[in-house]
């Protein structure tokens, strides 16, 4: 019988009114991988928050190798070898790999710092984790899924016996995806115990031994992923049978409402494409493939050095997102963390922001209008808030992302950019914002989803358009949509 590292006992945390966590208990062994998952604001991230000493119990005690806390401090998890890995990384992206894995405990030559010995470390460090990553490169020229690495292996460094990762593969596509999976090989290896957080239920399946579900802030049950499926864990997340097809197709009509044409810039050749009333077209390919690129292009967020934009047939200069939104195009962008949400202002307020013309009388806003647009926001994206007059920042991740598309949607325009829609949105919620996505068609209004989930553009999509090298290599309709023919043209050129 393996022995438990860590136990939880009867946990609770209580925020203004709110009860994040409510008694919860359960154990993870030593060496395992062990999943948590959960609706957005299940308090999966708040018990993360607790672990690492980030924040203090309401209630309960935590047991770390057999000595019990009443609560644990930053210290002290760095002592005991806990750490988080949290979405929003926390490396210095001017200091190179090396610098950030031996930042605060620098390795000395008398008065200076040997940088030679801490690459040489580093590069050890690596090696021994089975990938390649120069030390002496910036951070912020690596990829987001290289960035996890260097958090994992600065993480190992300190001899992590607990290494928590909150929604690690949020950002990364499949093949990052699978980099990280052998990082969790390599940990598990070494006898390192993970706690592994993510909306991704297949990939609890690949990498981890057992799963705790949780929902609204109280524990469920721990099973043996072997004697469990995605189905059953769907339905103890959210205590309820869920509807998992896609809903529908657009009635879409063949008046074109967005022309492009030769598109190109410094990551974009010749990109030509029509979008029609009432569509969604779906965008697919590879990471790195163009396809976020477009729409920034699109929405005056990127400079364009050759070709034209038509909207309704007239051809316009979009040279800012302001003038973007003001034509009535809006980009719902993949960084939402980065999106300009103000954690310290209420939700309604972060909502209501962009419309404030729209709600003002005069010089007054009108209270009662701003109500009105927020709680139906509210209610179609199934926003968990107690109260919309709190700040973003006591939303879980999950329903902060949830803001942002509400403040892009509270601008009514006719054609909206969804840049992967559904990212760290959980199971239960995902089918409200492809439902909400076919409402919108049905208004009338057009819409760009860029997907790197093939079920999900594959049942989404009216038509697909798929990237490669910053051209589009190829087009679907609908009746040709299948798996292997978007992967066929996501890996190389027609033609080539
Ligand atoms: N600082 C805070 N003040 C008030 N309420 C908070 C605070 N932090 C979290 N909460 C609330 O606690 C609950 C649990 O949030 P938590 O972030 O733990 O959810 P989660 O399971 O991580 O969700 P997600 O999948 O969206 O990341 C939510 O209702 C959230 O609004
Ligand atoms: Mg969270």
């Amino acid at each position: 019988m393996s022995i438990d590292l860590l136990e939880i006992k009867g946990l609770t945390k209580y925020y203004a009114g709110i009860t994040a966590l409510n008694n919860v208990s359960f154990s993870v062994k030593k060496g395992e991988t062990h999943a948590i998952i959960g609706e957005n604001g299940a308090g999966k991230s708040t018990l993360i928050k607790i672990l690492t000493g980030a924040e203090t119990p309401s209630a309960g005690k935590i047991s770390f190798e057999g000595e019990e806390y009443d609560q644990i401090t930053p210290s002290h998890a760095l002592e005991k070898g806990i750490v988080a890995i949290y979405q929003e990384l926390n490396l210095i992206p001017l200091l190179t790999v090396a610098e950030n894995i031996f930042y605060g405990c620098e390795k000395m030559n008398g008065w200076f710092r040997d940088t030679k010995l801490m690459n040489k470390e580093a590069e050890q460090l690596f090696a021994d984790m089975g990938v390649k990553v120069d030390p002496e490169a910036r951070v912020r020229d690596l990829g987001m899924a290289y960035q996890q690495i260097v958090e994992i292996v600065k993480a190992v460094s300190k001899n992590a016996k607990l290494v928590i990762m909150d929604e690690p593969t949020a950002p990364l596509t499949k093949n990052e995806t699978k980099a990280l999976y052998t990082i969790i090989a390599k940990l598990k290896e070494m006898g390192v115990t993970i706690i592994y957080i993510s909306h991704r239920l297949e990939e609890i399946f690949d990498i981890c031994d057992r799963v705790t579900v949780m929902r609204d802030g109280t524990y469920i049950d721990t099973m043996d992923v072997k004697e469990t499926d995605i189905k059953h864990l769907m339905s103890l997340m959210v205590g309820r049978d869920l509807a998992q097809d896609f809903p529908g197709t657009s009635s879409f009509e063949e008046e074109r409402v967005l022309e492009v044409e030769n598109l190109s810039n410094s990551k974009l050749k010749d990109v030509s494409f029509y979008l029609r009333k009432g569509e969604i077209l779906g965008f697919g390919g590879l990471i790195g493939a163009g396809r976020t690129e477009v729409a920034q292009a699109i929405f005056g967020a990127d400079e364009i050095t050759r070709g034209c934009i038509r909207l309704n047939g007239k051809e316009e200069c979009i040279p800012s997102p302001d003038k973007a939104l003001e034509l009535g195009i809006g980009l719902i962008p993949e960084d939402r963390k980065n999106s300009g949400l103000i954690l310290d202002l209420p939700i309604k307020t972060n909502m209501s922001f962009s419309i404030l013309k729209k709600i003002t009388d005069r010089i007054f806003i009108n209270n009662a209008k701003e109500k009105k647009i927020c709680d139906e926001l509210k209610k179609e994206l199934q926003i968990k808030a107690h109260n919309l007059n709190y700040k973003v920042k006591t939303l879980s991740g999950g329903n902060q992302q949830k803001v942002v598309i509400a403040k892009i949607l509270a601008q009514d325009c006719q054609v909206l950019i969804f840049d992967e829609p559904t990212r760290g949105i959980d199971v239960g919620a995902k089918h409200e914002i492809y439902l909400l996505m076919r409402q919108l068609t049905e208004k009338g209004k057009s819409i760009i989803m860029i997907s790197s989930e093939m079920p999900e553009l594959i049942g989404m999509s009216d038509r697909i358009l798929v990237m490669h090298e910053g051209k589009i290599s190829g087009e679907l309709q609908k009746d040709e949509f299948s798996q292997e023919k978007i992967l066929e043209y996501a890996s190389f050129n027609v033609g080539e």
